[in-house]
């Protein structure tokens, strides 16, 4: 059920077809119904309900802590906004799209709870600092809780990774077979654009803990407030210090979508590697049968959706980023109501945020890696060309030279219809009398993998260690699962 199909039983039930706005006094007639509802958010932004019921009880026992209003009112408002709350958590609550908006709609649902003192809630605050507060708390949940989710997607890479390590396929560059490298080594690296996107959000949360609540519509207000204690009720760990900034500030919003394009750009890139390797073409992998959808019409057909799917989904997180960016260029301080367009590219976010982590952690702890093909794959083809290089290079021939020497043997090898480890000591030593029979040896692709020893390279004494310190790395930052 919509929101204004939900509002309709509300006004319907309190009021007759007519519901008084929460600030008619100035006002001599009434806006228009569809212009009452083009205006509205409760559509979207009742999914900030407990952090706004949330934020009241803290104001409130802010109020009464500081004289403002009595104890008995604080207390009658106090067992109001709980009864929300218990109905918010039951999807209980009727919103009507004629109050606009969350805050307007609690408001009138609390004054409905308790009677008149329910209107004191909103003693030295105004929406604009309440809507903000709302929005630190829901994305300081949030950003914690995916945090979370790349922790458990780390956890089952390094799992496949462990399993890999000695599992050898080519390694591309302009997607042409470049050199052989580790499976375990090629996952890993997702690893570390992980850790750095963790990092980068568990920075970002220190700007989201700052506390707006206080600042009033744009100044500040008349009354004795105490905003540190406010903040420290909600968890927050600082307040704003200037109020214009604390009402207008969606930096943090910002910081959010652009963290999570970096993240979803990293996701993307790991699902078009999925879809390669598990294309006919490749057959790298298999994907678990709970991560593929087959065809209407083609029955032989199994398709990595999931991974096109988040492909496709980065892109409508870049268009929050850019969405907000563009909103808020023009602005001038302090609030303005297209502030109100920074919600719903954010709560988008955060669930195909979320949603794609939780696939692809599934995703890849399911997937079923066929060795043999990838094995063949590095034998078939010229990925070992750098090792007949560097093996004369080792005996000091320049490295160009080397490099001309070993194109030509490839040259010979295509008119032959051969690969490198089929020619012959006679053919080898006729580009150079260098080649001797431990040549064999290094074109082997495994051989070449392990002899890849440099710090963070593909050797094999170089992946088992990077598996080992990602281990200790995940075990030192356990987060809290939040959601
Ligand atoms: N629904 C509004 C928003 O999301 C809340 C703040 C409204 N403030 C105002 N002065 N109209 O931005």
């Amino acid at each position: 059920m919509g929101a204004s199909d939900k509002g309709e039983q509300h006004s319907q039930s309190k009021e007759g077809d007519r519901v008084k706005k929460l600030w008619t006094g100035r006002f001599t007639k009434s806006a228009e119904e569809w212009v009452d509802e083009f205006g509205a958010s409760i559509e979207f932004d009742q999914e900030l309900v407990l952090e706004d019921i949330q934020g009241s009880l803290a104001h409130v026992q802010m109020l009464v802590k500081c004289g403002i209003i009595p104890a008995e009112e604080g207390i009658k408002i106090k067992s109001g906004l709980e009864k929300l709350q218990s109905k918010a958590i039951d999807s209980e609550l009727a919103y009507s799209v004629k109050m606009e908006d969350i805050h307007l709609n609690l408001e009138s649902m609390l004054i409905d709870e308790v009677g008149s003192a329910g209107g004191k809630v909103h003693t030295g605050r105004s929406r604009n600092d309440q809507v903000a507060t709302d929005m630190h708390l829901y994305l300081l949940k949030h950003a914690k809780n995916i945090i979370h989710l790349i922790t458990e997607f780390q956890e089952a890479i390094v799992h496949q990774a462990e399993m890999h390590v000695e599992t050898i396929i080519p390694g591309y560059t302009h997607l042409q077979r470049a050199q052989p490298i580790s499976f375990g080594h090629h996952l890993m690296a997702y690893f570390w654009m992980l850790e750095r996107d963790k990092q980068r959000y568990t920075e970002s949360l220190k700007r989201i803990s700052v506390s707006p609540l206080g600042a009033g519509a744009l100044a500040g207000t008349t009354f004795p407030i105490d905003r540190e204690y406010t903040a420290s009720l909600l968890g927050f760990d600082t307040i704003y210090e200037n109020s214009l900034d604390a009402v207008s500030d969606r930096d943090f919003i910002i910081e959010f979508l652009s963290n999570s394009s970096a993240l979803m750009m990293h996701l993307s890139r790991l699902s078009e590697e999925i879809i390669l390797w598990s294309s006919q073409e490749f057959q790298f992998i298999e994907l678990d049968d709970a991560f593929s959808t087959g065809s209407s019409i083609m029955p032989q057909k199994k398709n990595p959706d999931m991974a096109e799917l988040i492909r496709g989904k980065t892109g409508r997180v870049y268009g929050n980023l850019i969405g907000i960016l563009t909103v808020m260029k023009g602005l001038p301080l302090a609030y303005n109501k297209d502030m109100q367009e920074d919600k719903e590219g954010m709560f988008d976010t955060v669930k195909t945020v979320s949603g794609s982590l939780k696939i692809f952690s599934g995703m890849i702890a399911t997937m079923k890696v066929n060795k043999e093909t990838m094995r063949k794959a590095t034998e078939q083809d010229f990925s070992n060309a750098t090792e007949l290089a560097d093996y004369l290079a080792s005996k000091g021939v320049p490295f160009r030279e080397a490099h001309e020497v070993v194109g030509k043997l490839v040259l010979y090898c295509i008119e032959k219809g051969c690969f490198l480890k089929d020619l012959s000591m006679k053919e080898l030593k006729s580009s150079s009398g260098l080649f001797e029979q431990d040549i064999y040896s290094v074109l082997s692709p495994a051989e070449a993998v392990k002899r890849r020893n440099s710090a963070g390279g593909t050797g094999f004494e170089q992946v088992k260690a990077a598996v080992e310190k990602a281990k200790d790395i995940l075990s030192a930052n356990k987060e809290p699962q939040i959601l």
